[in-house]
């Protein structure tokens, strides 16, 4: 199972190292796989018990990419682990697939774990089931669903940040639908949190999830990995 806590832009670099020592205090559950993505400028050679990612970065080595990072800024750091497609990064920053695709097999290059995510928007849910179908297969245009080092977070783009997740019948469908499409482990994000993490994760198919909100605090993530050491 995996458990990944994405900051987006929250926390700085001293609170990102009292979080992390904080999460180092409890014992990691055997079957449990732990994630943390803190912001670029707290990225660090941290010890910890959960492997640490960013949540972006462009699809070079170094060179005149202002306001971007690189691989060589991730190796600084050891990190070998990528958030690539966020909603937030297509939306708000107007990423297109074809970057985003670029970004991907870059990264698949270097070997590194990405966490690949798709969602659909509000307008597109309610055109129905295939639209969904329609539109996450394009956010899976260019990119290797084969690649073993893929996990797929499906964050439908209306339950980000909106308090309201995705029903588990619906996020059973769509796991079923991309399962159809890959081998690699699902995730579902979405408003996760210590009051519905357990029957996400009891969702078949699920195999664990990317949370923003519920996991900022540290003492939050902590009971969504202690429910989720039960199940
Ligand atoms: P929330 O948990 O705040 O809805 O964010 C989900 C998300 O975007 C994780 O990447």
């Amino acid at each position: 199972m995996i458990l990944a806590a994405n900051f987006k832009m929250n926390h700085t670099r001293a609170s990102t190292r009292a979080y992390l020592q904080r999460l180092n205090s409890i014992e990691k559950p055997a079957h449990i796989d732990l994630f943390v993505f803190p912001p670029f400028t707290a990225l660090d050679s941290y010890e910890s018990i959960a492997t640490i990612g960013a949540q972006n970065a462009y699809c070079a080595e170094s060179g005149s990419y202002t306001g971007e990072i690189g691989l060589a800024q991730l190796r600084e750091f050891g990190i070998e682990t990528l958030i690539l497609g966020h909603s937030e990064r297509r939306h708000i920053f107007g990423e297109s697939q074809e970057l985003i695709a670029q970004k991907f097999a870059f990264y698949k290059e270097q070997g590194f774990t990405i966490f690949y995510c798709i969602g659909e928007t509000l307008e597109v849910k309610e055109r129905g089931e295939d639209a969904i179908h329609i539109y996450l297969q394009k956010q899976l245009e260019g990119i290797d669903t084969s690649y073993d080092k893929l996990i797929i977070a499906y964050e439908p783009v209306w339950a980000i940040g909106t308090g309201k997740s995705a029903t588990p019948e619906d996020i059973e469908k769509i796991l079923a639908f991309l399962a159809s499409h890959t081998d690699a482990p699902l995730l579902y994000g979405g408003s996760v949190k210590p009051a519905n993490i357990a029957e996400i994760l009891r969702i078949p198919r699920c195999a664990g999830a990317l949370i923003g909100t519920a996991s900022w605090d540290v003492e939050s993530f902590i009971e969504m990995i202690q429910i989720a050491k039960e199940i």
